[in-house]
């Protein structure tokens, strides 16, 4: 098999074939989630628990479907309501939780590098489900397996992912799963939303819509991360609409095939135009939700054979 890893906590961690062994296993779990019996005993017996310290609908809801298809355990722990808010810190919950013999973590948290941080303390398979602005890998393979279904390959594509790229672990995530796969990368967005040291990743930037959109195959629209803000990013939502928000005009600079994609929450009006984002003729953006499952069944898949591995060598 040639995905041998502990944990998904990054793309930066992943080799291209490994991307593409988790996609084609992905496309077997596509197939069942869409038959009248949606479920395989692969995680039969194990336990998976999902810790979400950050909101989250489809993420949390797609990874408590994937683990119960697969015949997993799965049990939410509210956050909020958890002895966080007493103080606890996020290792001293973590290894509470250990203690409790789960096989898998899945774990979203606002700060970058904590999913990392707990792996490090669990004897468990641990997946990131978006740690701050650093990696959400789940939603780029997802994007990924969107990506190669709609265009039959996953290579060799004119890609721009605009917005807010400064604030988002999507775009984090997508920049490097896409261009291990070599494909070109356009970044679209006013300056101060833009990383600096972004141009390190060999993509292109523009802070013109109609300039970077021209002829790309793939228009990734990302959301304005208002709680990761601590100022005046934009003069307006108005004027943020105006330049950078997706409507139709802008989108036919881009190739007349071209699909657009959103990972959600969207807010329409702001970033994208309602009628576009509802477009089927256009918009894949439920077709991302429906991989979304898949790809979480295969990655859960995947690190649930390296686990029994890992414990049956200890
Ligand atoms: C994204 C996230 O949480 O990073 N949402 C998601 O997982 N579908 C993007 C966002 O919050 O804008």
């Amino acid at each position: 098999m040639t995905f041998t890893h502990r944990h998904l906590l990054g793309i930066e961690h992943l080799r291209p074939e490994e991307i593409v062994t988790l996609l084609d296993l992905a496309e077997d779990y596509v197939a069942l989630n869409r038959a009248p019996d949606k479920h395989k005993d692969a995680l039969a017996g194990l336990t998976q628990i999902n810790m979400f310290f950050e909101n989250s609908t489809r993420t949390q809801a797609s990874f408590e479907l994937a683990g119960k298809r697969l015949g997993a355990d799965v049990m939410n722990m509210a956050m909020q309501a958890s002895s966080i808010s007493k103080g606890e810190t996020l290792i001293d919950t973590a290894m509470t939780l250990n203690a409790m013999h789960p096989d898998l973590l899945v774990v979203r948290h606002p700060h970058s590098g904590a999913v990392d941080l707990l792996a490090q303390k669990v004897n468990c398979a641990v997946l990131n489900a978006g740690d701050g602005r650093h990696e959400h890998p789940t939603q780029a393979l997802l994007d990924a397996l969107t990506i190669r279904r709609a265009k039959g390959r996953l290579h060799r594509l004119s890609i721009a992912i605009c917005g807010d790229i400064a604030h988002s672990r999507v775009a984090r995530s997508n920049i490097i799963l896409l261009g291990k796969m070599e494909n070109r990368i356009r970044l679209i967005g006013p300056p101060t939303l833009m990383p600096s040291g972004i141009s390190e990743f060999g993509v292109e930037i523009y802070d013109d819509m109609a300039e970077g959109l021209k002829d790309v195959d793939v228009v990734m629209m990302l959301r304005l991360q208002k709680e990761r803000m601590d100022g005046g990013f934009i003069p307006s939502e108005r004027e943020y609409y105006h330049r950078f928000g997706l409507d139709a005009e802008k989108l036919s600079h881009a190739k007349p095939d071209a699909i657009v994609m959103h990972p959600g929450p969207m807010n329409r009006g702001v970033e994208i135009d309602g009628t576009l984002a509802d477009d089927i003729n256009r918009s894949v953006i439920q077709e991302q939700v429906e991989m979304g499952v898949a790809v979480r069944m295969a990655a859960m898949d995947l690190l649930a054979r390296n686990l029994a591995a890992v414990r049956g060598a200890a």
